[in-house]
C-alpha cells in the first residue's frame, strides 16, 4: 500500500553498488510503484541502459540534451513528475559536486532544478566516507535538507572494513516504506498547523518602534518542513526580509497585536508552533505625529503585548492538539525553558540558547534543546536553521501521530 503509485525517479551513480540499482528497481515494482531511470556517465559502466529500461518497464534518460525529445526540458518534467527523487549510489564526487551547486549533466542539474524530497544512498570506502572533505560535504547536503540513507558499517567490495557500504535495497525500500506511511496518514488526517515567526513592530510613532533582530528564518523553515511533510501551514510572520515560496501560505502582520489576531482567526488548527519574538511591550498609544526632536517627551508609557502561546495553551475551546512554544534564553537555558513550557501549557518546547551571538537571531544557524513533556530532551548541535526544522518537524509529526494513537 504505502508504495503503491508512487513515482520515483532513481539516479544510478557510477560505484560498484550501482549494481544493487536493478534489485531495488525489481522491489520497488512489485511494490506498485512507478520508476523513472536516470544513468549517468558513470553508471553507465556499471549497469546498461537495456537490463534497467527492461526492469523498469521505462525509457532510460542519460543525455542533458536530447536530440529524439525536441521541446521537452528533461530535467523539469521528470523532477516533477516524480514524488521523490533517489540517488544510489552516491558517490564521494557526487556529493561534491551537489555541495558546490554544480549542474554539469543530467542528474546534478534534476537535483539542483528539483522542488522534491532528495534521498542520497552514500556507497564508498571507508577513508572516503571520513574524509574531511566529505564530512564537510556531508553537514553542507544536510543543510540544503537532502536526506541521507546510510551509509553502513560493513565489509566493502574493495575488502576493507567500515562505515561506507551502501544500504540494501531492502533496507532502502523499509525507510522509503516509513517515509511514505507518515506522509500518507498526515495528508488522510488533513491536519492544519499554524506557524508565527519574526519579530513584531510596535510602534511609537510614524516612524519609530520597538522592535528585535528575529529574521524569521527559524519559523519560515519550520514552516516549510511542515508543508512538505503534507501538513496544511499557514505561516504568520512579523516584517521580515524573507522571499517566501508559494509552499507555503504566508500571512505578513506588524505588530503583536495583529499578531495576536491573526492567529485567533485560524483557529481551531492541529498544531501551533510559536517561533515568533513577540515584542513584550508596546507603547500605550501611537503618536499620530513624528515626536518632534525639541518636544518635552521624557517617557513613553507601555503596556504588555498579548502572550499568543500563553493564550492557546490555556484555550479551553481552541486549544491545539500539540502546542509547541520556544524559549530564547541566556541562562539556565533547560530549566527556564521547562519552566515556560509548564506556564503556557506547551507539549514540546524548544530552548535556544541565545547568549552566543553567532546562533539564534538573525542568524542562518542555531543550536535548541528539543524538550517535550515527559522530559525526554533532544540536543541538536550548531547547524543550519534548516536540518534544525527538519528535525523539529519530525519531532512535531512522531508526537502528534503518537497522541493519536493513543487518543484511538
Ligand atoms: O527569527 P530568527 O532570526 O530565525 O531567530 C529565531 C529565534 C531565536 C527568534 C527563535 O529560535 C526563538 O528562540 N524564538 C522565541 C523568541 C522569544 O520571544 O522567546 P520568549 O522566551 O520570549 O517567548 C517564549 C514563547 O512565547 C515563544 O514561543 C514566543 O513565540 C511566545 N510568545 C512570547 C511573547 C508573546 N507576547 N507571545 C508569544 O507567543
Amino acid at each position: 500500500m504505502r508504495l503503491e503509485n508512487k513515482k520515483i525517479l532513481l539516479i544510478i551513480g557510477g560505484g560498484i553498488s550501482a549494481y544493487k540499482s536493478l534489485d531495488l528497481i525489481r522491489l520497488l515494482q512489485k511494490k506498485g510503484s512507478s520508476v523513472k531511470v536516470v544513468l549517468t556517465k558513470s553508471g553507465k559502466k556499471f549497469v546498461t541502459s537495456l537490463s534497467v529500461s527492461s526492469l523498469s518497464k521505462n525509457r532510460v534518460f542519460e543525455e542533458m540534451f536530447d536530440e529524439k525529445n525536441k521541446g521537452k526540458i528533461d530535467h523539469i518534467s521528470l523532477s516533477r513528475w516524480a514524488d521523490l527523487i533517489l540517488v544510489l549510489p552516491t558517490t564521494a564526487n557526487f556529493m561534491s559536486k551537489l555541495s558546490k551547486g554544480g549542474a554539469d549533466d543530467l542528474a546534478s542539474t534534476i537535483i539542483l532544478a528539483s522542488n522534491k524530497e532528495v534521498f542520497l544512498v552514500p556507497a564508498m570506502n571507508v577513508r572516503m566516507w571520513l574524509h574531511k572533505a566529505t564530512q564537510k560535504n556531508l553537514n553542507v547536503l544536510i543543510s540544503y535538507g537532502y536526506k541521507f540513507i546510510g551509509p553502513e558499517d560493513g565489509e566493502m567490495a574493495c575488502g576493507e572494513y567500515g562505515k561506507g557500504k551502501m544500504s540494501s535495497p531492502r533496507q532502502i525500500l523499509s525507510f522509503l516504506e516509513k517515509f511514505f506511511r507518515k506522509k500518507d496518514l498526515l495528508k488522510k488526517k488533513k491536519i492544519s498547523a499554524i506557524v508565527t515567526t519574526g519579530p513584531t513592530k510596535e510602534y511609537i510613532d510614524p516612524v519609530r518602534f520597538i522592535s528585535n533582530e528575529s529574521s524569521g528564518k527559524q519559523g519560515y523553515e519550520i514552516a516549510l518542513e511542515l508543508s512538505r511533510l503534507g501538513i496544511k501551514t499557514t505561516l504568520i510572520s512579523g516584517p521580515t526580509k524573507l522571499t517566501y515560496s508559494s509552499d507555503v501560505k504566508v500571512k505578513e502582520v506588524v505588530s503583536g497585536k495583529e499578531m495576536f489576531e491573526a492567529v485567533k482567526k485560524k483557529l481551531p488548527t492541529h498544531i501551533a508552533v510559536c517561533t515568533a519574538a513577540v515584542s513584550d511591550f508596546k507603547p500605550l498609544s501611537i503618536k499620530k505625529n513624528k515626536i518632534k526632536k525639541d518636544s518635552k517627551i521624557t517617557e513613553i508609557k507601555i503596556e504588555k503585548n498579548p502572550d499568543i502561546l500563553g493564550y492557546l495553551g490555556k484555550n479551553n475551546r481552541y486549544k491545539p492538539k500539540l502546542l509547541v512554544g520556544f524559549a530564547a534564553e541566556t541562562e539556565d537555558l533547560i530549566k527556564n525553558s521547562i519552566k515556560k513550557m509548564q506556564e503556557k501549557f506547551c507539549d514540546i518546547i524548544v530552548a535556544n540558547d541565545i547568549s552566543n551571538k553567532e546562533i539564534g537571531f538573525n542568524s542562518d544557524l542555531n543550536e535548541v534543546t528539543i524538550v517535550d513533556k515527559s522530559g525526554k530532551t533532544q540536543k541538536i548541535k550548531k547547524s543550519s536553521k534548516k536540518f534544525i526544522a527538519s528535525l523539529i518537524a519530525e519531532k512535531i509529526v512522531d508526537t502528534f501521530l503518537l497522541n493519536e494513537k493513543s487518543l484511538n
